[in-house]
């Protein structure tokens, strides 16, 4: 019997108080990325997204509209199951922190802790607005005062639970030592060593009596449990963790990759290994932390005007060009940069001229030379040609090493370094002249070649451009599923009694750059 590898990929959960950005987008499209990339691998692969509903911030937006938390969190996350069917990402389970399914197991999980003594009773500490009904640290309070209303502060103590962070910090940094795969990249654990975890970890309140909004601790209902040990526990409870059908959880967990941004590594790389740990789970075996889509002049943010919504872009550039963008722009350690600029810059020269244009040259001349009828292989390649089938290969290995690594951006440019060889193979070989000095074995010997190029460029953007993957297998006749996965993708030879469309349809067509940018700088006031 083979046994499948599997693959449990996971987002965070995202909150519901807002319209989802861009950003929001992009670390949903990495996760959907990295399951399509894992199921072309033959893997067994499941995808978890979903919304984290408890908390203050949503009871207010609630309120603002007139309208109970439930019923406002309802309209969200049919809102984010709209947004991610429009950008055709690929998940497997949407949960929602508010099912009963997630909120028991979670009541389940507090009990434990308490009799574990990891949660004890203790007393918080901190600076009281009561118009606001918030707490602040002494930090926080602009000139003593409160920092959103202005108004007077009082020093209040509450009864509250507290989980005892302290007892796992060793145990902690043993477990990032002898698993270097766990944080990537690396950069991101030192950063949680020397900020947080050698200052002395602090024991983290995990209860509220300020407002209701939340899941309530069973033997204590006055408190509700503080909303992020009721979102991280998600990617178990989904699983059903604690339930009765805990297949799921046998057959997925521990996760193989669960992607966070930077502004929440902290909860995920110490705070979700040590409630592992508490329940005595195995850890995921990588977290990613990724950095954030800014604007040129700083963070997105709606007074700034310089907000986009994915739904714009897409409905005018279409999905895939979008998804591009967004992976190809996002450098490893720093914040990628949205410009309308870049974005038609991209469109024009890496999808219309590199990509749609070595298409429709090989389709025309396929058409033009051999009626559509993809040559056969000539098995004994000639200089020129076995030039390209190395560099080809190297490519392939560059693009999944680099991919494996988590450096996408860099592995998505390896593609397009082996997009232009292609297309200067052309201009190498110079097919026209070949057909005018009838040479016809190595002219077949070329449309072979561009076929069996154009074959492997689409498998390895397949997972972040599904559909423009299918559309160049469709365009140059291949739709076997035997020839569209990795196992095929390195050999030359696989290819027999293929037939390219008769008319070449243009994938990206090039853009007008400054009607186009106008354009999306007007969305960006809208
Ligand atoms: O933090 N660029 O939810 P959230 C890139 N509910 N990523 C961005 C971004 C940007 N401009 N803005 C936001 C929460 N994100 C919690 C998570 S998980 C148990 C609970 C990313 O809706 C952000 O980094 O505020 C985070 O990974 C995700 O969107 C969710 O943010
Ligand atoms: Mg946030």
């Amino acid at each position: 019997m083979i046994i499948l590898n599997k693959f449990y990929v996971t987002t965070p959960i995202y909150y519901p108080s807002g319209r989802f950005h861009i950003g929001t987008a992009y670390t949903t499209i990495l996760a959907d990325s990295m399951k399509r990339y894992h199921m072309l691998k033959g893997e067994d692969c499941y995808m978890l997204t979903g919304t984290d509903e408890h908390g203050q911030k949503i009871e207010e937006k609630a309120k603002e509209q007139g309208k109970t938390p439930q019923e406002y969190v309802d309209k969200m996350a049919e809102d984010a199951k709209k947004l991610w069917k429009t950008m055709k990402i690929d998940y497997n389970d949407f949960i929602r922190t508010t099912e009963k399914r997630h909120e028991e197991v979670v009541q389940k999980i507090f009990d434990k802790f308490m009799e574990q003594g990891d949660i004890y009773k203790g007393e918080y500490e901190g600076w009281y607005c009561v118009p606001c009904e918030s707490y602040f640290t002494e930090t926080q309070l602009v000139e003593g005062k409160c920092p959103d209303c202005g108004r007077e502060v009082k020093l209040m103590k509450e009864e509250a639970y507290f989980f005892n962070m302290k007892k796992y910090a060793d145990k902690l940094l043993k477990y990032y030592e002898e698993h270097p795969d766990f944080i990537k990249p690396d950069f991101r654990k030192n950063e949680m060593i020397n900020n947080f975890i050698k200052p002395g970890l602090e024991d983290l309140c995990v209860t509220r009596t300020s407002f209701d909004w939340g899941i309530k601790v069973l033997k204590d209902p006055k408190h509700v449990v503080y909303v992020w040990l009721d979102a991280l526990t998600n990617y178990i409870t989904a699983l059903g963790y604690g339930s009765d059908d805990d297949n799921l959880f046998k057959k997925y967990w521990p996760a193989d990759l669960q992607i966070v941004g930077k502004d929440i590594a902290r909860f995920h790389l110490i705070y979700w290994p040590i409630f592992l740990m508490a329940l005595d789970l195995p850890l995921p075996k990588t977290i990613l932390v990724h950095n954030w889509v800014t604007m040129k002049d700083g963070k997105m943010s709606k007074s700034k005007g310089n907000v986009i919504y994915p739904e714009d872009l897409v409905e005018k550039y279409g999905l895939d060009s979008v998804r591009y963008f967004l992976l190809r722009e996002m450098p490893t350690s720093q914040d990628a940069i949205f410009s309308p600029e870049s974005f038609i810059e991209r469109y024009n020269f890496d999808l219309c001229n590199d990509l749609s244009n070595l298409l429709n040259r090989t389709v025309s001349m396929v058409n033009k030379y051999f009626e559509g009828q993809v040559p056969k292989y000539n098995g004994t390649p000639n200089d020129v040609d076995k030039d390209l089938e190395e560099f080809t290969v190297k490519q392939i290995d560059l693009f999944d090493e680099k991919w494996n690594k988590y450096e996408i951006a860099n592995s998505i440019q390896e593609i397009w370094t082996l997009i232009s060889r292609t297309n200067k193979y052309i201009d190498e070989t110079m097919p026209w002249a070949l057909a005018k000095e009838e040479e016809k074995e190595k002219l077949s010997s070329v449309m072979y070649h561009l076929i069996e190029n154009l074959r492997k460029i689409a498998i390895l953007i397949k997972p972040f451009m599904s559909d423009t993957a299918d559309n160049i297998l469709r365009q140059i006749g291949i739709t076997d599923e035997k020839l569209i996965n990795f196992e095929t993708l390195k050999p030359y030879d696989k290819l027999q009694n293929i037939k390219v469309i008769e008319k070449g349809e243009p994938i990206f067509m090039r853009l007008n750059a400054e009607e186009e940018v106008e354009y999306i700088k007007n969305l960006m006031k809208k």
